[in-house]
């Protein structure tokens, strides 16, 4: 291949003409160019730290002292303004969200005896309201199911229900909370609630290993895995055309902007969003700011909230019909 090694001469003229003002000195790898089938790569030899382009890349690195530990507390800092950032950002939110929209209902925090059980009744009753007699209900973050088995309990056996969840805990740290946390019983154990030797079988098994079997009710299906693995799999067969209500219930940030951004970005018509953190400033809020953001989505208002801000029940495309449903509202 007298050409190609010809051409390798070529390129290695070229390559010195116009690198060593840049790189410096530098050699060939022989080795590369020797048998005149492979193309020639210019080395610089071992470098003892990488010569970053950008100025200030390469005065931050100047400070040797912050090698190691010091990386780890400027993070820190890092989501500790991020978070003031964020807070100041919610308190926008709720003044033109839910001070200022006088429709918005209220309901109490979360606390032992009630649970979020008003906030969850007033998203089943706009459903209701609305008409809604079939469609689709997808809950990101299902662990022991019991939000599931609520929703299925009072909304129509007609409407199908999907919980998405590794059955492992949080994938990552959540604030303070290490990864691993939040890992319940490892199934769905809720759904069978009206059999408690049942629910208790598979809660043994759970803690077994033993994966658990399709839940009792027809009308419910569960994916297991991480949702970047389960969602995918779960839209081979297309978009949902009659998503009705979405509960956002994984707490993390990393969980909860993918499944937007990827599940409800391309829907123009009116669903219902749940989200039970929306509080965390950094995770939930900070999902659903950057995703409205991304889409321009501007026809989303706020139905219900926990007074703490934490529980928010929100409608999306509110100028758009109901998929399929006769208009009521
Ligand atoms: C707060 S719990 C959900 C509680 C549940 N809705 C209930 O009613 O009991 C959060 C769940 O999200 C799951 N999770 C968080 N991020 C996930 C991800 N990226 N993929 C799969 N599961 C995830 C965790 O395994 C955990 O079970």
């Amino acid at each position: 291949m007298p050409e190609l090694a010809a051409l390798s001469k070529r390129l290695r003229t070229v390559a010195c003409q116009y690198l060593a003002p840049i790189a410096g000195p530098y050699v060939m790898l022989e080795s590369e160019v020797s048998d005149g089938t492979t193309l020639p790569v210019a080395t610089l030899g071992p470098l003892a730290r990488p010569q970053h382009v950008g100025r200030a890349r390469r005065t931050i690195v100047g400070a040797e002292t912050l090698l190691g530990p010091g990386a780890g507390a400027i993070e820190k800092a890092g989501i500790l303004l991020q978070k003031i950032a964020n807070t100041l950002r919610f308190e926008e939110f709720w003044r033109d969200k839910v001070r200022d929209d006088p429709r918005v209902i209220v309901t109490p925090t979360f606390d032992k005896t009630i649970g979020k059980v008003p906030i969850w009744n007033a998203a089943i009753n706009h459903l209701r309201r609305s008409g809604v007699d079939a469609g689709t209900v997808l809950e990101f973050g299902t662990n022991n199911g019991g939000w599931l088995k609520y929703f299925v309990d009072r909304l129509p056996s007609s409407m199908s229900f999907v919980g998405f969840d590794c059955f492992e805990g949080l994938p990552e740290a959540w604030d303070d909370l290490p990864a691993g946390s939040i890992k319940g019983y490892g199934a769905p154990v809720e759904l069978w609630a009206d059999d408690p030797a049942a629910r208790r079988r598979i809660a043994e098994d759970a803690e077994q290993g033993i994966a658990f079997p399709p839940p009792p009710q027809k009308n419910v299906r569960i994916e297991s895995g991480l949702f970047a693995e389960s969602l995918s799999r779960y839209l081979q067969d297309g978009w949902p055309a009659d998503l009705r209500l979405v509960h956002f219930d994984a707490d993390l940030y990393i969980s909860t902007r993918p499944v937007l951004d990827t599940l409800c970005g391309p829907l123009n018509y009116r669903y219902l969003i749940l989200f039970d953190e929306f509080y965390s400033v950094n995770h939930e809020f900070r999902a659903w700011r950057e995703f409205c953001s991304l889409y321009a989505l501007k026809d989303w208002r706020v139905l219900a909230t926990s007074a703490d801000g934490s529980q928010v029940l929100i409608e999306v495309n509110t100028a758009a019909p109901w998929p399929g449903v006769n208009a009521s509202e």
